[in-house]
């Protein structure tokens, strides 16, 4: 016979145990769930790239079940409101107080260095789903730090070959002044440049001013054959409508890296139709991936997807292939960067690797607008790989 006291120590031990294993199973869910932290404008002038990369990450994870490579998606989001002076501040509060796995952002560039930086000194992996800043995959370049979009040189230089090839000689930019506007005008005007052609004046205004006038008014007083801008977001929607509406459209060709018409083309009402722009990705293109991606874009947010919900569908499957490629368990940080940089993803826009920068490699679509879409009519460089000038990794 069992005494009382026996009776009450297998009790409590028993519920030691059980408590124990609940304990377990907990720390266990803990570890193989991923935390990632989204840093994005959800307010200003690219509130709707934010969004639409938000929407097009959280496509890719319901398509898998609600998991990344077998893991729960835990997310922790901050609105970063494209404001470079909060950057840093912002950043940290996702790794140092949310202690994330991942950073995912940003869209603004000079919000993106400070993200950087702060990922370089934790050794934090980072997704870049948009900035294009040359430095992030140049001189900048870190092993933990990807990017799933482009560079401000891809889609600038394939342009500065399609204006040359479409007999422009003088050429008039205009842009936001801030590393992103300035580098791709540079990366405009090199090629652009090399094949005959001259910037006659480049024109900056501070981010995110939208009084076009002036600048309009002077363009048309420097009579060049073609103008190049940089502009995207509700920005881009006006400087569209304003060029047409100060008479400038018909006769002076408008020619920009495709962020100036992707996400805009409803807001400008028709004032896009035509303008001829060059980037990673076109409405429609043909493959499997872009049909089932739109579709189920659609069906999800009632809402065309653009490049930028592409970029943040492509951020997941980057991270997807970095888990699946790492044990169950704690993150293995090394084993998910290993897998990442190996990966190959099967996107909308057509597939693509990563180069030794982590950049994209990937064809640059020449496009026109017609009828409210971005349509391909060609290839304006094929497999384009960034230069990564100053990249250590790339030797
Ligand atoms: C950038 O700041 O890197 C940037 C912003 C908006 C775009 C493209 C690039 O559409």
């Amino acid at each position: 016979m069992v005494g009382k006291d026996r009776k009450l120590r297998l009790a409590v031990s028993a519920l030691g145990l059980g408590l124990g294993m609940l304990l377990a199973q907990g720390a266990a869910e803990a570890a193989d769930k991923v935390k990632v932290g989204l840093m994005l404008p959800y307010t200003g002038t690219y509130a709707s790239l934010g969004n639409a990369i938000t929407n097009g990450f959280k496509q890719y994870v319901a398509e898998q079940g609600g998991k990344l490579g077998g893991r729960e998606v835990e997310y922790f989001v901050v609105d970063d409101e494209s404001d470079p002076a909060k950057a840093t501040e912002n950043a940290n509060k996702l790794v140092k107080r949310d202690n994330v796995d991942v950073l995912v952002g940003t869209v603004h560039s000079g919000v993106a260095l400070a993200m950087a930086k702060v990922a370089r000194d934790s050794k934090t992996l980072m997704i870049i789903p948009n900035a294009g800043a040359d430095e992030l995959t140049g001189p900048l370049c870190a092993p933990n730090v990807f990017r799933t979009s482009f560079s401000a040189w891809q889609p600038a230089n394939a342009m500065g070959k399609v204006v040359a090839e479409r007999g422009h000689k003088n050429v008039v930019t205009l842009a936001w002044k801030y590393s992103f506007g300035e580098q791709s005008v540079a990366g405009f005007k090199e090629s652009f440049e090399q094949a005959g052609g001259k910037v006659v004046k480049e024109l900056y205004l501070p981010f995110p001013n939208v009084e076009f006038q002036p600048f309009l008014t002077e363009i048309a007083n420097l009579r060049p054959d073609a103008v190049f801008v940089f502009f995207s977001g509700a920005g881009a929607a006006k400087f569209v409508k304003d060029y047409e509406a100060a008479g400038l459209k018909a006769g002076l060709p408008l020619y920009a890296p495709g962020f100036l018409t992707d996400g805009t083309l409803e807001a400008m009402g028709g004032a896009g139709e035509g303008v001829l722009t060059t980037l990673h990705y076109a409405d429609g293109l043909d493959n499997a991936r872009e049909k089932s991606f739109r579709s189920g874009y659609v069906a999800a947010y009632k809402a065309q997807p653009d490049v930028f919900a592409v970029q943040g569908y492509d951020s997941a499957q980057l991270l997807a292939a970095g888990l699946s490629g790492a044990p169950a368990g704690a993150f293995d940080k090394e084993a998910v960067m290993k897998a990442m940089s190996a990966a190959t993803i099967d996107s909308p826009r057509g597939s693509f690797t990563l180069s030794k920068a982590n950049n994209p490699v990937q064809d640059i679509y020449l496009r026109k607008v017609e009828g409210g879409q971005n349509k391909v009519i060609g290839v304006a460089a094929p497999k384009l790989a960034d230069p990564a000038r100053g990249c250590k990794l790339m030797n």
